[in-house]
């Protein structure tokens, strides 16, 4: 089994270059489903759950070619309509791919993602929305048969919760349509503005992105494209942590500043320095950070729940009370325990985990339950004196590129071992 070792204590310093973000890339990926010619993918990061993408479109025809961090995506020939059990539970967001088939391909079999880690995550707000587009959908077992009888109409529709996949699902699947939709109560994350950004670039005509009203105009074709992924902002978050749990300096490269103003003031707020110049972002932070914090998860622009597991380690280092309130999941907190054998003193509380004083957190043999749960456990050992080695990493490369060497690189002592 492979894992971590983490050995404690070293202050992080350096520069690093923040990857594409995981969340633009994956439904930006499903898009190009929609245009029967070459798209072209810049910025998107080496990742298990990309690859998993890259596999649904291979699997539906489509000739896939990766160079690093571009991919190409040929979708001219592809005609397929079913994705397997094994590759649809490979990962959440494979949901994404509903509508774009049925835009394509005029019908989808899959089957329903199901639940995770974080909890029940239903579909209902895509299917209830797809469907006032024209997609109906029946279920046999666990699978889902969509079609669209009478082709993809635009509507009014307006969702009960801003959803972030059943946003980017309902702007996938009107781009290719008839009329125009409005969509409501939208969520405003810049991920998705970044898939609209990559839509127009296409020759969709999507506006609003980013606001909670986003109006799409279908149009009868899209047409080949080039488009650079944004930064992953959560990753960013992750490495900000990471500076904060060390006392350390840090430069994140290729970072902009103002998707992420909520995280920023948090990391200001407890003590740290916080200067974003060029597209970068600099934290300095002192050996004893002081302050007393309540933070709550939000939609956008609100504290992010990505974002929330990786700022709990950065809690044990804290002078004074801190809290977290978990508003968008129900079952986020699966890693505290984990967190706990390090010394930390996290008490649960409901959906609030409260660290009540700075703590001295010593090596512990830690097991990831999730993506940002295990990032948080990482976050974690670098504060923690002695060794610590981490195992079921596979949840974090999900989500994160070469986290080990990117840590070693600014000073961590960590390295990649077979148990
Ligand atoms: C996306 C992100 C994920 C992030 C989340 C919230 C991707 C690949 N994943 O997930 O990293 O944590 O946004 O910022 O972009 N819900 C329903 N019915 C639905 C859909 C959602 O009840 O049909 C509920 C969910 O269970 C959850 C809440 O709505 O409680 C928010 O989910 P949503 O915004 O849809 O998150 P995802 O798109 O799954």
């Amino acid at each position: 089994m492979r894992g971590y070792s983490i050995c404690g204590g070293n202050k992080l310093q350096g520069s690093l270059r923040i990857q594409g973000a995981k969340n633009s890339a994956l439904p930006i990926l499903a898009a190009t489903l929609l245009i029967k010619d070459k798209s072209i993918i810049h910025n998107c990061p080496q990742l298990s759950d990309v690859d998993a993408a890259i596999k649904i479109l291979i699997t539906l025809g489509c000739v896939c070619v990766r160079d690093e961090h571009t991919v190409i995506v040929d979708a001219t020939d592809a005609a397929n309509f079913e994705v397997s059990r094994a590759l649809m539970h490979k990962m959440r967001s494979s949901i994404m791919f509903l509508g774009a088939m049925v835009s394509r391909m005029g019908k989808a079999v899959i089957s329903n993602p199901g639940g995770c880690e974080l909890g029940p995550r239903p579909i209902d707000m895509h299917l209830s929305a797809l469907n006032r587009l024209g997609i109906k959908v029946s279920e046999q077992d666990d699978l889902l048969i969509c079609t669209a009888p009478n082709g993809i109409r635009g509507a009014d529709i307006t969702l009960r919760f801003p959803s972030v996949g059943a946003t980017e699902n309902v702007i996938i699947t009107a781009a290719v349509s008839k009329g125009t939709t409005v969509l409501r109560n939208a969520a405003k994350e810049p991920e998705i503005s970044d898939l609209a950004d990559f839509l127009n670039r296409a020759g969709a005509k999507i506006s609003g992105a980013g606001s909670d009203t986003v109006t799409i105009e279908g149009v009868s074709r899209l047409c080949t494209v080039e488009h650079e992924v944004i930064s992953d902002r959560i990753v960013a978050a992750t490495y900000l942590s990471a500076a904060a749990v060390t006392g350390g300096c840090l430069e994140l490269k290729g970072c902009p500043a103002y998707n992420m103003t909520s995280v920023l003031k948090f990391f200001s707020d407890i003590g740290c320095s916080i200067k974003a110049k060029n597209n970068s972002v600099f934290i300095r932070c002192g050996e004893r950070l002081k302050s007393s914090t309540k933070t709550v998860t939000d939609v956008y622009p609100g504290f992010p729940t990505d974002a929330g597991p990786l700022i709990l380690p950065v809690f044990t280092v804290i002078d004074g009370q801190n809290s977290l309130e978990e508003t968008i999941f129900e079952n986020r907190f699966r890693y505290v325990p984990e967190l706990n054998k390090l010394g930390a003193e996290i008490i649960m509380k409901n959906q609030t985990a409260y660290c009540l004083k700075r703590q001295r957190l010593h090596g512990a043999d830690l097991s990831c339950t999730d993506l940002r749960g295990g990032a948080a456990l990482i976050i974690a050992s670098l504060a923690a004196e002695g060794v610590s080695r981490v195992s079921e990493i596979h949840h974090i490369e999900r989500g994160y590129y070469r986290l080990a060497q990117s840590l070693s690189g600014v000073g961590a002592d960590l390295k990649e071992i077979e148990f």
